[in-house]
């Protein structure tokens, strides 16, 4: 249910190259640091994951990588120094770098002891139709990175047919929005969209819309989503679903709240709800 159409790593023909990296004035580094702007992740397909937990991650999904970022001075660590021979024997390059250039790479203190470069891959819409026990989770124009990759996390923990990003989204490749998935970027399937698209795809979906709306009048463990599965779509932090996509919607539905809050945090009333939708087929 939630696997990523096969890629597996790539044997290319020749190993990769190994460079020792010192200066942050590099023309490589330089090609990396630049993927932290959505600029030049959309003209190179090309982003960032940070750890060696996520590269080891993404290498096991079959991710294509294209350069290994390791910190010289960590490659005693046997699980890093595999990692490296790894991506060499696919073809990738190498680069063994000090601190300085890490942290130039990442923006960050402390960098990790590994940054990938890696392939984005998405998919078609058309490829994340839920059947029966299955839910796809669509959000509207999601506006904060951190929410995307906690939504993100939590479609993968449940196992959901995939995310679906309609209209303006923020970039689900960010280094920002990879961290907030904690790895879970390589295992949910992405499909990104126009509402337009979304709204021409929707009337051949055989699953129930089932949308989350402050005006929604019917109580969210009313549904029955396993049926038929479950299109479950999810409103933008400020203004909540457009008036377009809450009328394609079969039922809205509001999760009840005590207090003085106006409303849920986006990825936490995705994570009630991703619960509710998959309460008859998750055990433990
Ligand atoms: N001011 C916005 C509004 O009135 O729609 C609030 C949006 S809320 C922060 C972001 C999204 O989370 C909503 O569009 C909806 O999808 C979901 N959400 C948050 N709280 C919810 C609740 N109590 N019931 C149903 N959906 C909720
Ligand atoms: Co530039």
């Amino acid at each position: 249910m939630n696997k990523r159409p096969d890629q597996p790593n790539r044997p290319l023909s020749a190993p990769g190259r190994v460079k020792e990296v010192t200066s942050t004035a590099n023309p490589i580094v330089k090609d990396i640091r630049a993927l932290v702007q959505k600029k030049h992740r959309d003209e190179t397909g090309l982003f960032l994951a940070e750890g060696l937990k996520l590269v080891i991650d993404a290498l096991d999904a079959g991710w294509e990588i294209k350069t290994l970022v390791v910190a010289r001075a960590a490659l005693d660590n046997a699980l890093l120094e595999k990692t490296a021979s790894r991506t060499v024997a696919l073809g990738a390059d190498l680069i063994e770098a000090n601190n300085k250039v890490l942290e130039a790479i990442t923006r960050r203190d402390n960098p990790q002891n590994a940054v990938g470069v890696f392939r984005k891959q998405t998919v078609p819409i058309a490829e994340l139709a839920p059947r029966r026990d299955e839910v796809l989770v669509v959000l509207d124009r999601v506006r904060d990175p951190g929410n995307l990759g906690t939504v993100l996390r939590t479609a993968d923990a449940v196992g959901a047919t995939g995310v679906v990003l309609v209209g303006d989204t923020v970039d689900p490749f960010s280094l920002e929005a990879v961290r907030a998935t904690m790895g879970s970027i390589f295992s949910v399937r992405i499909a990104r969209t126009s509402e337009a698209q979304f709204l021409e795809w929707r009337k051949g979906a055989q699953a129930p819309l089932i949308g989350t709306h402050m005006a929604g009048t019917v109580d969210y463990r009313e549904p029955d989503y396993g049926s038929k599965g479950t299109v479950l779509v999810m409103g933008n932090e400020q203004a909540g679903l457009t008036d377009a996509l809450a009328e394609a919607c079969d039922t809205l539905v509001r999760i009840p709240q005590a207090g003085r809050a106006d409303s849920l945090n986006l990825a936490v009333a995705t994570g009630v709800m991703l619960f509710e939708a998959r309460r008859g087929t998750l055990t433990l």
